[in-house]
């Protein structure tokens, strides 16, 4: 199964995704993750990427794209995908539809993961003080909000016209949120 999880920061698509894991037994691909361990290397990628993740902005699509198009290469990804924070504009979502379309896979489901922004804050604040990313303060967190309306926000009509779009309430416990996406995926594996 491809299963991309799109929703704001906080949301819980890291939580979610890790969880699915072991449930359906892809690997996961987070694309945050993927340049947070770019950064801690301090490699030539980290260091163009943090300049903008520690702001809030999002990367730039051709160094994004060239990441995710090396990772696919490998064959753990061949049986499916769960990808955590990718794509987050339409030009990442169209070029991901020309590649998956290459290997004849198309995107099962797209799980959009709801909730407020009032909650997605408390969340970040309370992991700044647990985990202390860089990016969890008020001001990045509102930034990173903005930066999700305008440009990630449009793909939710992409893939609704496409019939792939299912919205899940986040507000949830994290137990009751994966219940949903789980209950989703049987739907989509049954329709
Ligand atoms: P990324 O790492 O993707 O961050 P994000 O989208 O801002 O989201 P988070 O990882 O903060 O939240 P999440 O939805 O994964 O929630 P989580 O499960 O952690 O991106 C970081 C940066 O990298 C971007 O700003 C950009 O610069 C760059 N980047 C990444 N991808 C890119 C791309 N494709 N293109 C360009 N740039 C890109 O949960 C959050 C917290 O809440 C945790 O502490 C968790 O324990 C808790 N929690 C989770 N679920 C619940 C629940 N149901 N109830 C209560 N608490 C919960
Ligand atoms: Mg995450």
């Amino acid at each position: 199964m491809l299963i991309v999880f799109i929703g704001p920061p906080g949301s819980g698509k890291g939580t979610q995704a890790k969880r699915l894991l072991s449930h359906l037994n892809i690997p996961h691909l987070s694309t945050g993750e993927l340049l947070r361990e770019a950064k801690a290397k301090n490699d030539s990628l980290g260091r163009l990427a943090a300049q903008y993740m520690d702001q809030g902005r999002l990367v730039p699509d051709p160094l994004v794209l060239a990441m995710v198009g090396e990772k696919l290469q490998d064959p753990a990804y061949a049986k499916g995908c769960l990808f955590d924070g990718f794509p987050r504009t339409l030009q990442q979502a169209r070029s991901l539809d020309e590649s998956l379309a290459q290997r004849g896979t198309p995107l099962d489901l797209v799980l959009e993961l709801r909730a407020s922004e009032e909650e997605l804050t408390s969340r970040m604040l309370k992991r700044a003080a647990a985990e202390g990313r860089v990016d969890d303060n008020p001001t990045t967190i509102a930034h990173r909000m903005e930066v999700y309306r305008q440009q990630t926000a449009p793909l939710l009509d992409y893939y609704r016209f496409r019939g792939v779009l299912t919205p899940i309430d986040a507000m949830n416990t994290p137990d009751e949120v994966f219940f949903d996406i789980k209950a989703a995926i049987e739907r989509r594996r049954l329709s």
